[in-house]
């Protein structure tokens, strides 16, 4: 993985950089983590607290500790009546943590996210963007140790 300095740097001289630096970041990291964003204040040579402005004014970045690989669940209506929630009992107990929250080692953070566009083949997770289809609890087990 890239450091974070380095892909901020890349944008330093890049007129309104900053939001390109944290896209970038983003794409790296699936988020922006907070050191970065005090970094970037440094590079762009703006008060933190407009560096921590510009990344929690778009609602597309994450500021904070997100785990390594975040999992997404489908909460919306067709996921739902599919048995989402059958689905989100066999992440948590799977992972040990609730949703919203990331593993203590950084491995992984559940989240909800609105529907995905795979409705055909409900319910329906994502992994770092990866969509799985027709997720039951007996696959979460298998589908994890893809990246464990
Ligand atoms: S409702 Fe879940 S993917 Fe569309």
């Amino acid at each position: 993985m890239a450091d974070y300095r380095e892909i901020i740097g890349t944008y330093k001289e890049v007129p309104g950089g900053i939001i390109e630096a944290y896209h970038a970041v983003q794409n790296e990291y699936s988020y922006i983590p907070e050191d970065a964003v005090d970094y970037a204040a440094q590079i762009f040579n703006i008060p933190k607290a407009k560096a921590y402005g510009v990344a929690t004014f778009y609602s597309y970045f994450k500021v904070g500790s997100r785990g390594k690989n975040v999992i997404r669940i489908c909460e919306s209506a067709p996921c739902h009546i599919a048995g989402a929630d059958k689905v989100v009992a066999a992440l948590e107990k799977e992972l040990g943590i609730k949703m919203g929250e990331t593993t203590s080692d950084g491995k992984f953070t559940l989240e909800f996210a609105e529907c995905v566009g795979q409705c055909q083949a409900t319910p329906v997770i994502t992994i770092n963007s990866k969509p799985y289809e027709d997720v039951t609890a007996e696959k979460i087990a298998a589908i994890l140790a893809e990246y464990k």
